[in-house]
């Protein structure tokens, strides 16, 4: 790669120039834009499943390659994946972060915990194996640091399996030597829930790494700390917080606490950034929602004024249109991404607080299908 030798005044020239030289050889030609998006960004990832790693009872990490070889898009640390599979004849998806560092693009890590009654988690624990060929987006999401407005000065509140986008921020300090400090604060239920505990381990060794782990069911004899991960806790590990970016992911109980408990105690809610949040459990318990509407009732969905089909109006229209064959590309279902948008020709569909699609798609009719809930007979457009 011939480089102008003012690039070498930048950090991590040669790793970039590296980069630069492994993807002409995978067939990148600058000059050729749509090639290059091709390469770099396609629509699509075919992958293959190359290894399944235990973590915990309850967790695996799913190891990606792109099935024809070549390196996989880059991304970064904290954004996520959507994965799409085949549960019987309903074709769906689920978002997953990348756990792995984005310094290693042979591959993405996954790191998968079950979910009572969940259908993609248990179906990818239970069934899929090493040699297996899957689907997926490029990387998605805006949750991950930004040098230029987060600082180098971080504070990451993980619990369960949201510690995967720390893991992949950690891994991507320590493994490229970055001038960044990062405290995670990692909340599980149990010691033998954590996940990566060996690895995060050895990673605290680092010193811009500190990690501190919060247990809120301890065995008899457990001498760390315990309890839940409330502002209190959270600010006695960190110490004042004082315009650190706090980076939040977890289950919707932690983004609540997190957010009420440290703008609570004075920091800034533009220096805390929650991970979108996910299907809700109970939408009928969102305000809003129809008065003595059951999650239960069925009504009419249909596509392009076909016959339609009854479905319970707590599912989402997303899930619904999944069952019909007919759903769009779907992203972080948690109505932040917009790419499952579908235009609601008659009916009305309730939306959670917080999950409004963009003002031109309410003019026109439009709404993130994976948060809309027909809450009367609904027909979308085709
Ligand atoms: C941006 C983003 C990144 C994510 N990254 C990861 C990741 O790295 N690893 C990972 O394991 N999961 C991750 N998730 C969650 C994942 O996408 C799925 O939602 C989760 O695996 C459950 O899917 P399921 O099909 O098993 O459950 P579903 O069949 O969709 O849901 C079954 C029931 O469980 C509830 N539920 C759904 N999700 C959860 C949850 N996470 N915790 C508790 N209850 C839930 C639902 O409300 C429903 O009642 C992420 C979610 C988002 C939005
Ligand atoms: S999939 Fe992202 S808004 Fe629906």
């Amino acid at each position: 790669v011939n480089a102008h030798p003012l690039t070498d005044l930048f950090d991590h020239a040669p790793a970039v120039r590296a980069e630069i030289a492994r993807r002409e050889a995978e067939g990148v030609r600058w000059n050729d834009t749509r090639r290059t998006v091709e390469l770099l960004h396609p629509g699509h990832l075919e992958l293959t499943v190359t290894a399944v790693v235990r973590e915990t009872a309850t967790a695996r990490t799913f190891r990606l390659a792109r099935t024809d070889g070549l390196s996989l898009p880059p991304f970064l640390a904290g954004q996520h994946i959507s994965l799409e599979t085949k549960i019987g004849a309903t074709a769906t998806s689920r978002p997953f972060t990348i756990s792995s560092s984005p310094a290693d693009l042979g591959h993405y890590d996954v790191t998968v915990r079950r979910v009572a009654g969940g259908r993609v988690s248990n179906h990818l624990i239970d069934h899929v194996k090493a040699g297996d060929s899957m689907r997926s987006s490029g990387p998605l999401g805006t949750f991950h640091h930004n040098p230029v407005f987060h600082g180098d000065d971080l504070v990451f509140l993980a619990g369960g399996t949201g510690v995967a986008p720390a893991m992949s921020m950690i891994r991507e300090i320590v493994g490229r030597g970055l001038p960044r400090r990062l405290h995670l604060v990692y909340g599980s239920r149990r010691a033998d829930d954590i996940v990566f505990a060996g690895e995060l381990a050895a990673l605290a060794r680092h010193p811009g790494i500190r990690v501190d782990h919060v247990i809120s069911e301890p065995d008899a004899g457990f001498s760390g700390h315990t309890g839940l991960l409330n502002a209190q806790t959270v600010l006695e590990l960190t110490g004042p917080l004082r315009g650190r970016m706090v980076y939040v992911c977890g289950p919707r109980a932690l983004h609540r606490l997190a957010l009420a408990g440290l703008t609570g105690a004075g920091h800034p809610r533009r220096r805390i950034r929650c991970e979108a949040d996910g299907l809700l459990e109970h939408p009928e318990r969102e305000p809003g929602w129809p008065a003595g509407l059951a999650p239960q009732e069925p009504v009419q969905v249909s596509v392009g004024g076909g016959e339609g089909r009854p479905s319970p109006c707590g599912r989402t229209l997303l899930e619904e249109l999944e069952e019909q064959g007919a759903a769009p590309r779907a992203g972080c279902r948690s109505g932040v991404c917009g790419m499952c948008r579908v235009r609601v020709v008659k009916g009305t569909v309730f939306q959670p607080a917080g999950t409004r699609p963009r003002l031109s798609d309410e003019r026109f009719g439009y709404v993130n299908s994976c948060t809309a809930y027909p809450v009367t007979d609904v027909e979308v457009a085709a």
